[in-house]
């Protein structure tokens, strides 16, 4: 049996599990018509880093549902120490059944998470407990342009096959039942302060665990960095802002 997690190993303690940080959630939120909004939903929060500002800044309770317990744990205890524990329920629960628990959403956020269950599938799920006028805010790995160096198509090929253009996601949003009411693209420097900067140490570190899990985790943690290195902007997170049709 696997006594060590890798994922405990390498993201403990971490604000952030996925790039981007409160200067990105916040010009994305202001990208919406209205900041009024009685049900919200964040989908994979993860610790939560997003859910703390948009929390802060909304003055409304959020909804975080996660399907790893410990990543709850870490957020009630920032929001406790942050004096927000009010303003965020927890939910260990699997982001495909929001349906189930969850009927009249205002506003669904879901930052670096909704590929878990396929941006196509997220969309269409989620779109069924979200109020017709509600909004959508689903950040995505996609491709920015055509033009991308082999070996970075070629990580992505057994990383992530999945992963599309913009153009290709805005046609799967509109698909599903949304209106487009713009994208947001993280910035280059978004992925490096604050994540791989304190990620490729910690990676590098554990690339002589006793655990082949670890070792192949920090591995291919290493190999993702060295890719975005050498990615020459060809992909990026993008955040795609939909209305419910
Ligand atoms: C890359 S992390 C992003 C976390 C957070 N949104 C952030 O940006 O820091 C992806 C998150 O999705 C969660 N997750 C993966 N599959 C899930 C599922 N089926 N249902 C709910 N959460 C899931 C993971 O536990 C993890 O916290």
């Amino acid at each position: 049996m696997n006594t060590y997690n890798p994922i405990d190993l390498l993201f403990d303690g971490m604000e952030k599990l996925s790039p981007g940080g409160n200067v990105h959630t916040l010009s994305v939120l202001r990208l919406l018509p209205t900041q009024q909004f009685q049900v919200i939903v964040d989908a994979g929060c993860g610790t939560g880093r997003q859910i703390m500002v948009l929390a802060k800044e909304l003055d409304r309770l959020i909804h975080a549902l996660d399907s790893y317990e410990l990543f709850l744990h870490d957020l009630t205890r920032r929001a406790k120490a942050d004096g927000i524990e009010h303003l965020i329920q927890t939910h260990c629960m699997d982001m495909k059944d929001i349906p189930g628990v969850f009927q009249h959403i205002d506003l669904l956020w879901s930052e670096s998470a909704a590929y878990n269950i396929g941006f196509s599938n997220a969309l269409t799920i989620w779109g069924s407990a979200i109020n017709k006028g509600g909004f959508a805010i689903v950040s995505e790995l996609s491709w920015l342009r055509d033009q991308v160096p082999d070996v970075v198509r070629e990580f992505f090929l057994s990383g992530y096959p999945d992963m599309q253009s913009i153009q290709r996601n805005l046609a799967v949003a509109e698909n599903t039942g949304y209106r487009v009411l713009t994208t947001y693209t993280l910035p280059n420097d978004a992925w490096i302060k604050g994540y791989y900067d304190l990620l490729e140490p910690r990676a590098k570190a554990l690339i002589d665990h006793p655990d082949s899990f670890v070792r192949d985790f920090a591995v291919e943690t290493v190999k993702e960095i060295e890719i975005f290195k050498s990615s020459e902007d060809s992909y990026g997170y993008v955040f795609y802002v939909l209305q419910r049709a």
